[in-house]
């Protein structure tokens, strides 16, 4: 039966300028460089600029993607972009990146899945193209997560940093089996249980301030590593595909920790995983589409390849997303 599936037509990444060490944390908190790299992998961070909003950074990431994919502001049909740092409360950041690309037709909205955010965006994005609503979807993570740190705190303020990623989805007529080009299966999950392990201690209709990142960082690694191998158990077994099938795994880079327990636990070959979180910590929505679009520059992604996204974060939200290449 010919039906329709997303391909990636084009991806693109955007990283402020400036960048804070580990060294330089040393002087903001009572860290050390070793303990951050022992316990996380993290090198470095990138900070927006003071007048660097969250939109800039993914407009910046959203024309490099339109470029890679050729194709311009007027063919979007659609802009989602996850974020938990929206430049305002409202109107979605997604509108102002919808203006500054000059588009003036489809629609633009946030998705706000904390880390899950890219996944999340993504497999929205793919509903819209499989139901034959939309041809060409721009699929935006962007984030300051460096405006809700408390810079006091050590136990997160050494984790995060800013940046975004992007990608095109095109419409792409194919068979609707497991050999098609495309995404082929997106899973999504959440239990609000777990709210109080990781979240930003205000908001809008709570106490009308912003608020800071709080976090249980050993009960939320011990997560992670779970749940996060369950959702990659489930995309294998509903594509009907095994460990080996998979060619590349862009984890949501959070902690090097959590990404080589993962990958033990599920037996995958280390040479498999995107790893960049050691020169951009933890950048929440936008940690998957930079690492993916490293991934896709330096070659290491093949078309035919089987991809494999995943993530995990706030809520907990958790999913992944499979995609022949
Ligand atoms: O995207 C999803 C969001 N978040 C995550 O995925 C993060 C998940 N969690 C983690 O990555 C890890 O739990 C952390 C990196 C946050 C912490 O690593 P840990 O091995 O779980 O350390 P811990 O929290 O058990 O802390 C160990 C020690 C403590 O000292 P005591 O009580 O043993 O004396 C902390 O106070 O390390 C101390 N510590 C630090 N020391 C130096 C905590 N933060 C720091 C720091 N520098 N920045």
């Amino acid at each position: 039966m010919t039906t329709f599936r997303s391909i990636v037509s084009g991806c693109g990444s955007y990283l402020p300028e400036k960048i804070i060490t580990n060294k330089k944390m040393e002087e903001l908190v009572d860290t050390t460089d070793e303990w951050i790299i022992e316990r996380t992998g993290i090198i470095q961070r990138h900070i927006a600029a003071d007048n660097e909003l969250t939109s800039d950074l993914a407009i910046k990431a959203a024309e490099r993607a339109l470029k890679d994919a050729s194709l311009t502001a007027d063919d979007i049909d659609l802009i989602i972009l996850a974020t938990s740092t929206p430049d305002q409360t409202f109107p979605a950041t997604a509108t102002r990146v919808q203006a500054a690309l000059g588009m003036t037709k489809g629609a633009a909205f946030d998705v706000q899945a904390v880390c899950s955010g890219f996944i999340y965006a993504l497999a929205t994005a793919d509903n819209f193209v499989r139901a034959g609503q939309a041809k060409h979807v721009l699929v935006i993570g962007a984030e300051t997560f460096s405006r809700i740190l408390d810079w006091e705190d050590r136990t997160t303020c050494v984790l995060f940093g800013d940046g975004a990623g992007a990608v095109v989805l095109s419409a792409h007529e194919c068979e609707g089996t497991n050999k098609d080009q495309g995404i082929l299966s997106s899973h999504l999950h959440s239990d609000g249980r777990y709210n109080d392990l990781l979240y930003v201690d205000g908001g809008v209709s709570s106490t009308k301030s912003t608020g800071f990142i709080r976090m249980k960082g050993k009960e939320v690694f011990r997560h992670a590593v779970v749940n996060l191998a369950d959702v990659v158990e489930e995309a294998l077994s509903f594509n009907q595909m095994n460990v080996e099938d998979i060619d590349m795994v862009i984890p949501h880079q959070a902690n090097k920790r959590i990404l080589d327990a993962t990958i033990r636990k599920l037996k995958i070959d280390p040479s498999k995983v995107a790893v960049t979180v050691q020169k951009h910590a933890n950048t929440s929505a936008a940690s998957i589409p930079l690492a993916l679009d490293e991934m896709v520059k330096e070659n290491r992604i093949a078309r035919g390849d089987i991809v494999l996204l995943e993530a995990m974060g706030g809520g907990f939200t958790w999913g992944s997303c499979l995609i022949r290449w």
